[in-house]
């Protein structure tokens, strides 16, 4: 059985004393049993967070990384420059990077593979829009972005992969999906992995959801076994917020 993940996606939010003010209110502080806590900030933060993270209790990630070592890929951040400053995860493909910066399942594949070939943790994400839903589409997108995004993974290494089950019509709409709904979505998502890669991975897989997460509704979601996480945007950004979710998950 996977612990609790709760990984905090602060997408273009955050400068240099908002990000570091944030991470000194938990200076000192524990995470409950079985817990783990990832900061997600801009590149611009990783540096100057990965100097004092040793004082707080949270891992960091990157919201996105080039899948090549290094070259000629203007504004691009690879996953040796991750490493360099001790990031341990990278979400990777995230709905707003899907619809607004055109990646394609083909580009996520290597992001992916590439992560798990520099021992980076992927969260990586799927979901489907509200139209798909509506169209009864859900889990044939699932299923889709899940093989597309997995080729090239091999068995060996899929244990480190973190799973997002983030439906597009939930992020940052204040509309979290119903809690029966992201358990049937966990629970097809770990289906999926079980004939992929076979019942011990599939067990062992963490499965977070996400999609406007709070202190007020974290609980519906990590009360039970299928969903092993959140991926909180908006409610990351508020350190109230932040410790509400850490605690709910006590
Ligand atoms: P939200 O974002 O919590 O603001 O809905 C979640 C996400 O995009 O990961």
């Amino acid at each position: 059985m996977p612990g609790i993940i709760l990984a905090a996606n602060w997408k273009m939010n955050m400068n240099l004393s908002e990000g570091s003010s944030f991470l000194s209110k938990f200076a000192g502080q524990e995470l409950p049993p079985d817990v783990e806590a990832v900061i997600c900030p801009p590149f611009t933060l990783l540096y100057p967070l990965s100097q004092i993270k040793e004082k707080t209790p949270f891992k960091l990630g990157a919201q996105n990384m080039h899948w090549e070592e290094k070259g000629a890929f203007t504004g691009e951040i690879s996953p040796l420059m991750l490493k360099d400053l001790g990031v341990e995860y990278v979400i990777l493909g995230h709905s707003e990077r899907r619809a607004l910066f055109q990646e394609d399942d083909g580009m996520i594949a290597r992001k992916l593979a590439s992560a798990l070939a520099h021992n980076l943790r992927p969260i990586f994400c799927v979901g489907e829009t509200l139209e798909q839903r509506e169209n009864e589409d859900t889990f044939n997108v699932l299923g889709a972005q899940l093989r597309r995004g997995l080729k090239g993974v091999a068995k060996e290494q899929v244990s480190a992969i973190v799973l997002a089950y983030e439906p597009v019509w939930a992020i940052g709409t204040g509309r979290a999906a119903r809690a029966e709904d992201a358990l049937e979505a966990a629970r097809f998502i770990r289906e999926r992995f079980r004939a992929l890669y076979g019942g011990a991975v599939a067990a062992a897989l963490p499965i977070l959801y996400g999609g406007s997460v709070k202190g007020g509704n974290v609980r519906e979601f990590i009360g039970n076994k299928e969903i092993n996480g959140v991926l909180v945007g908006g409610a990351s950004l508020d350190p109230d917020q932040w410790r509400t979710i850490i605690e709910a998950a006590r």
